[in-house]
């Protein structure tokens, strides 16, 4: 009798897989596939103008940075939601002559004046208006720095900042008409913009709605800021009268940004992480990052399951996959923050030994309750937008960018007289322990505000290596979600065989831990989402979103896939 039932349990759960794997055929993708395939060089980015003025520097010989700073420029005019000069973010650069990977952390600093008290309210609570709604929010901006320092050490030397500055200065003098992009997330943030005359000057009608579809969009401010720069070099943002400007503006809202947080400002170049799953090579961004560190380890928890057999959308794999994103979620909001500040266990953490170990929780047949999973073992060892996009060049370099304001918009505050909006990245700090910011992700003492810190990110700009040679180059915008939007592209695209297109339109999902749910994007099979339900899972649809513009190296050529999920996103090549 026994037997009889296990056998036909048996039977079950192989039908079960059997229609899981059949169900993973159906899976919907969230748009239809766009691949674009070009032969020299490629950009897949947020913005149709930004990849365009990209392409052209490609073309005219520049290399993969070159690229990359015109079109990071570009986008701080076209796409203000994300794209920005008063932000910061992550660059992470393959150098085809000396076949090296090098990562640029332009990631905002801590203030002087920021300390662990900065985001309490009197009761010693957390208090989110000041780290997302109050000038206190805003982070030393970076990206103008970043952008000059990796033009300087590892631009072609073919173009100057002021020749890929240009085209920036011409479409915010001359306007762009808005278009759906922007015209979709204007409107949401228009209440944050009115609260600053200076950004409703620019973003709003006189009438206090915000700019429609079609309409001018003129940024004369932005235009002399962009035309100093180009003239004097970034010294003119940090030390000059855009730096006069930037403390005026931030200190006249009680922030408190002085002239020496803007002039001791530096990038730096770290070196990336690495990990290694199936055979490929994962290089991604380091600390004060933290998604380099946790898509390894997910990854090599994920290792020891045979995923592509048991299929992409099958309740194994997602079930799989979502304990081990809780795990690596866990140990980040203990262990990450600043590198600088306090040190991060990476080596443990990416460590296949350390999967092994964490993969041992994992229960193949029930979901574990969040409140169960505590971050791992990992001694010390002694003593709401982003953009992201990808560039791959005829010298066989590549580039995967992510940069940000934090929310759409930042704080929503145009630096008066200089035209470009600042962030509220200082949100990205625990306020206090155990505290989470507005993507709810969790954090303690390592991700603590101190002064000249740098706010722990979930950015994860990311290149896939075959054989020694960049394969994928990816990342995504997205908050908490980029870390699983990230790794769920690479397995879409390494695991599963999927082609580089359908892997970034399939639906995603997601789970941090805390809260215990996953979020579910539409297009998952129901039977799927129904088996999950039954093991436990708490599912909740809603979009994951991001917007994982990627290149695919291959041997007939490049691949390029913008993610629609992003309206207005494109991939051109050359
Ligand atoms: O650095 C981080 O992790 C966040 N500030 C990124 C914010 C973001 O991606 C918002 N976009 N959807």
């Amino acid at each position: 009798m026994l037997r009889s039932i296990r056998i036909a349990t048996l039977a079950l759960f192989a039908l079960a897989c059997a229609l899981g794997q059949a169900a993973a055929q159906t899976a919907q993708p969230l748009f239809a596939p766009r691949p674009v395939v070009a032969q020299h060089g490629m950009i897949a980015g947020p913005e149709r103008h930004a990849t365009m003025i990209g392409l052209e520097i490609l073309k005219n010989g520049g290399n993969a940075v070159d690229a990359a700073v015109a079109v990071a420029f570009a986008l701080a005019v076209t796409q203000p939601d994300a794209g920005n000069l008063g932000g910061g973010g992550f660059m992470l650069v393959y150098l085809a002559d000396r076949n090296e990977t090098i990562a640029i952390d332009y990631r905002e600093t801590a203030p002087a004046a920021i300390n662990r008290a900065s985001f309490l309210d009197a009761r010693g609570d957390p208090d989110p208006e000041k780290s997302r709604n109050s000038a206190l929010a805003v982070g030393v901006p970076a990206t103008v720095a970043g952008l000059a320092l990796a033009l300087e050490k590892y631009g072609s030397g073919k173009f100057t900042l002021a020749q890929l500055i240009a085209p920036a200065i011409a479409l915010s003098k001359n306007g762009i008409p808005i278009e759906a992009d922007v015209a979709e997330t204007l409107p949401r943030a228009a209440e944050r913009l009115a609260r600053w005359p200076a950004s409703a000057k620019i973003f709003l009608n006189p009438d206090g709605t915000p700019l429609r579809r079609g309409e001018l969009l003129v940024q004369t401010d932005l235009a002399a800021t962009l035309e100093l720069i180009a003239r004097e070099g970034p010294r003119a943002f940090y030390e000059g009268s855009i730096a006069e400007k930037i403390v005026h503006s931030v200190r006249a809202a009680n922030g408190v940004i002085t002239l020496d947080d803007l002039k001791n400002y530096r990038a730096v170049v770290r070196a990336p992480v690495r990990g290694t799953y199936r055979g490929f090579d994962i290089v991604s961004m380091p600390p004060p990052a933290s998604g380099g560190v946790h898509i390894i380890e997910i990854l090599n928890m994920l290792e020891a399951y045979p995923l592509r057999s048991l299929g992409a959308y099958t309740t194994e794999t997602l079930h799989f996959m979502i304990e081990a994103m809780k795990l690596a979620y866990a140990d980040r909001a203990v262990f990450l923050g600043d590198p600088d500040f306090v040190t991060v266990p990476v080596e443990r953490l990416i460590s296949k030994a350390y999967a092994a170990e964490r993969r041992a929780i994992i229960d193949p047949a029930r979901a574990k309750p969040a409140t169960e999973i505590r971050a791992g073992d990992a001694p010390l060892p002694e003593g709401k937008h982003t953009a992201h996009f990808s560039i791959v060049d005829q010298y066989g370099n590549a580039v995967a960018n992510t940069y940000t304001l934090n929310f759409n918009y930042g704080l929503g505050m145009v630096v008066d007289g200089a035209g470009f909006l600042l962030n509220n990245e200082l949100d990205d700090f625990a306020a206090k322990p155990g505290a989470v910011n507005a993507f709810g992700l969790l954090g303690a003492e390592a991700n603590a505000p101190a002064p000249g810190k740098r706010p722990l990110s979930s950015m994860s700009p990311t290149i896939v290596f075959k054989d020694g040679k960049p394969f994928l180059v990816t990342g995504s915008p997205g908050g908490s979600r980029i870390i699983t939007i990230v790794l769920q592209v690479i397995l879409n695209v390494i695991e599963h065989g999927m082609p580089l297109a359908d892997a970034v339109a399939a639906p995603r999902i997601h789970h941090q831990w805390l809260p215990d749910e996953v979020a579910i994007e539409e297009g998952i099979p129901l039977a799927v989402l129904r088996a999950l339900e039954a093991r436990g899972h708490k599912l909740v649809q809603r979009p994951v979103t991001g917007a994982a513009h990627s290149i695919l190296v291959t041997p007939n050529g490049l691949i390029g896939a913008a993610d629609e999920r992003r309206l207005g996103a494109l991939a051109a090549g050359h």
